[in-house]
């Protein structure tokens, strides 16, 4: 019995120091000995592409989320498909991903400096970084050494959180990462920058119990502006997701509180009490705490399921494994 208790003890032990160098085994300055460089070379190809079209900004934080939600941040949402595997990139949810060729050519002009050392997911972890801090966002520290996946499959994308979720689907999505309540209320306040896709609100707007009614919970008084710019069988057109569409703000909480929150997924913050506290307070703030929040958010998104040491491989392309 007493050598059972032992040898148990000794696998809890084991599992948890293992558990804690993994959580912690990402480290700034990753590169620095490795590719000294790498940092810069990331910094100024992302600002070529920031500067000449703003709005990438939104779309890189989204392809790093859609990452790191699906497999861990592992780069497994860059991969194209195969002749004989559908990757994750062509599942539903990412076809309104925008922004590889930013993750593409910082990759490239990594390479040229330092080849086979910086990963895809290091890349796009500082990708999405640089653009929204060289959009006036917020800047988060990011720690370095993730390594690729080399598996991406369609059927994944699918895990992603819908549009549609209610309250309760959207707790258990990000408490089945590691992220907690404050973390969902504070990542979805990403929805401060960016578009969506008419066609992503067309249900909530023109059908949504099947007779051509509106969501109730969505502010009667703005339903007609929605309507006005998204027909019913709108696929293309591109909505603004707050009131300051491209700045880094709390407006999206003062939207979601105003029930003008674009999808049920916004909408349902306000259907918890802390996540609803939330969005009330950061709506009557200018941002300061909404920032730090999502910074330590932002920090924890990134460290979701990573790969390191020897698992998975450094690709030299984004789009396809060695
Ligand atoms: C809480 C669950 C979430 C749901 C259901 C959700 C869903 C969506 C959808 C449906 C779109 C628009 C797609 C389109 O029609 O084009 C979108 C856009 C966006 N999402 Fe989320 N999202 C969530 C959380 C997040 C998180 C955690 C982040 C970042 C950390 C994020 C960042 C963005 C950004 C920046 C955009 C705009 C992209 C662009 O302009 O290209 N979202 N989201």
């Amino acid at each position: 019995m007493a050598i059972q208790k032992h040898i148990v003890f000794h696998i809890l032990l084991v599992t948890l120091v293992f558990g804690v160098i993994n959580a912690n085994s990402l480290r700034l300055g990753f590169y620095k000995k490795t590719c000294p460089q790498a940092e810069a070379i990331v910094y100024a190809t992302t600002a070529k592409y920031i500067h000449q079209a703003p709005p990438l900004t939104a779309s890189l934080l989204r392809l790093h989320f859609h990452d790191c939600f699906v497999r861990g941040c592992d780069s497994s949402v860059l991969l194209n498909s195969t002749t004989t595997s559908k990757a994750e990139k062509d599942g539903l949810p990412n076809l309104s991903l925008r922004g590889f060729q930013v993750v593409d050519a910082v990759k490239t002009a990594l390479e040229e400096a330092c080849p086979g050392v910086v990963s895809c997911a290091d890349t796009l972890a500082l990708v999405a970084r640089d653009a929204i801090q060289q959009n006036k966002g917020p800047f988060w520290p990011v720690p370095l050494g993730r390594r690729d996946g080399r598996v991406s499959l369609f059927t994944d994308s699918f895990t992603l959180p819908p549009p549609f979720a209610n309250i309760t689907v959207l707790k258990s999505i990000f408490a089945s990462k590691g992220l907690n309540v404050k973390d969902l209320v504070v990542l979805s306040g990403s929805h401060t920058v960016g578009v969506s896709h008419c066609s992503t609100i067309a249900t909530r707007l023109h059908n949504f119990t099947g007779k051509g009614d509106t969501d109730p919970s969505l502010d009667p008084t703005y339903v007609p502006q929605l309507k006005s710019i998204c027909s019913p069988t709108d696929q293309t057109t591109l909505l603004a997701m707050d009131s300051t569409v491209g700045k880094f703000d709390t407006n999206y909480y003062k939207g979601v509180s105003k029930h003008r929150g674009l999808f049920q997924s916004d909408a349902a913050l306000l259907n918890d009490k802390k996540t609803s506290a939330y969005v009330k307070f950061q709506s009557r703030t200018h941002g300061h705490s909404f920032f730090e929040d999502f910074r330590a958010s932002m920090v924890k998104m990134g460290k979701i399921g990573i790969l390191t040491s020897t698992a998975g491989e450094i690709r030299k392309t984004c789009a396809f494994i060695n």
